[in-house]
């Protein structure tokens, strides 16, 4: 049994074996509509357990589906329903209840101590669904989304990222480490990457470089990423953080410093971020990158029964 918490925990090769068995199963399924189970039924039986203590669609129909086709069922949690938020139930004594009735659990936390928590008393797998710091479900799946459009190993391409640095980012980065690609991330001066991921760029002497100019950080990009500027879990001042990165919007004449063939890509939902002409444009392979988050998923989900 194996827990998918964050990406730097995780040993690369075991990465690069859930993306494989991802592709694998995704060609074997192509004629199956969404209901329809992988021929091999390999979590028949088996029922994942889902709990949002945030918004979300994406992640949330994506882990149904993906348990779905891999012959399983899925029960989504509603926190304020439980003890847990309600009445004071321990996370412990959550966890035990959840081991017993359900084979693997799926959370969207408004804090990282609790998953870690979970993991502590959970006898069953924990998986990470977005919390504070890292979204490792969707990053993991936009490496498979890059590798497919561009039909070459991430390790071969340069990465790019505008915009806040965020959960996302966070997870970009540890993916850039377990798979060896050149990262540059553009934001203003203080929104750059916090003390402890910076402290993991230089521990792992990866080479990420980090632009107040997005022009430079935009430059020879085979693939731009963004995400929101204001995140769920943000705090801070919006307003003055809206006008912070009103530079950093990805536009038409941005994007023209990046390679010809440069694809963009931003995990949704979207705010103002990006210019809608690039949003709806050719090169914007945004929706090919949220269906791609079921069959990721699945795969993560077989690593966690391994
Ligand atoms: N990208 C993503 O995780 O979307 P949701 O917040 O809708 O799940
Ligand atoms: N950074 C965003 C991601 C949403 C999927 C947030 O945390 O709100």
């Amino acid at each position: 049994m194996k827990h998918f918490i964050n990406l730097r925990d995780i040993p690369s090769k075991d990465l690069k074996k859930i993306l494989k068995d991802a592709k694998i199963r995704k060609k074997a399924r192509q004629k199956l509509s969404n209901l329809e189970v992988d021929r091999d039924v390999p979590l028949k039986g088996k029922l994942l357990i889902q709990m949002f203590e945030k918004s979300s669609l994406r992640t949330r129909l994506s882990f149904y589906l993906s348990i779905k086709q891999l012959g399983g069922s899925t029960l989504t949690l509603r926190p304020d329903e439980l003890h847990l938020s309600k009445g004071g139930e321990s996370i412990e004594d959550t966890a035990k209840i959840l081991s017993n009735f359900g084979n693997a659990f799926m959370l969207r936390t408004d804090d990282d101590k609790k998953l870690l928590e979970f993991k502590r008393h959970l006898s069953v797998p924990v998986i990470n669904g977005l919390s504070p710091s890292s979204h490792p479900s969707q990053i993991l799946s936009d490496i498979f989304t890059v590798e497919e459009i561009k039909k070459k190993p991430i390790s071969k391409l340069n990465i790019t990222w505008i915009g806040d640095s965020n959960n996302v980012l966070n997870s970009l980065i540890e993916a850039s480490v377990k798979f060896s690609f050149k990262l540059k991330i553009g934001c203003p001066k203080s929104y750059r990457p916090n003390k402890d991921i910076m402290r993991y760029i230089k521990y792992t002497k990866n080479k990420i470089l980090i632009f107040n100019d997005p022009k430079k950080a935009a430059n020879g990009a085979d693939v731009i990423f963004s995400d929101k500027v204001i995140s769920m879990n943000d705090k801070g001042d919006k307003i003055k953080k809206l006008i912070n990165f009103k530079k950093f919007k990805i536009n038409k004449k941005l994007l023209g410093y990046a390679k010809k063939n440069c694809i963009f890509l931003h995990c949704l939902p979207r705010g103002t971020e990006v210019d809608e002409k690039v949003f709806a444009s050719n090169q914007s392979k945004v929706w090919e990158q949220a269906s791609n988050r079921v069959h990721v998923q699945k795969s993560i989900l077989l690593y966690c029964f391994w």
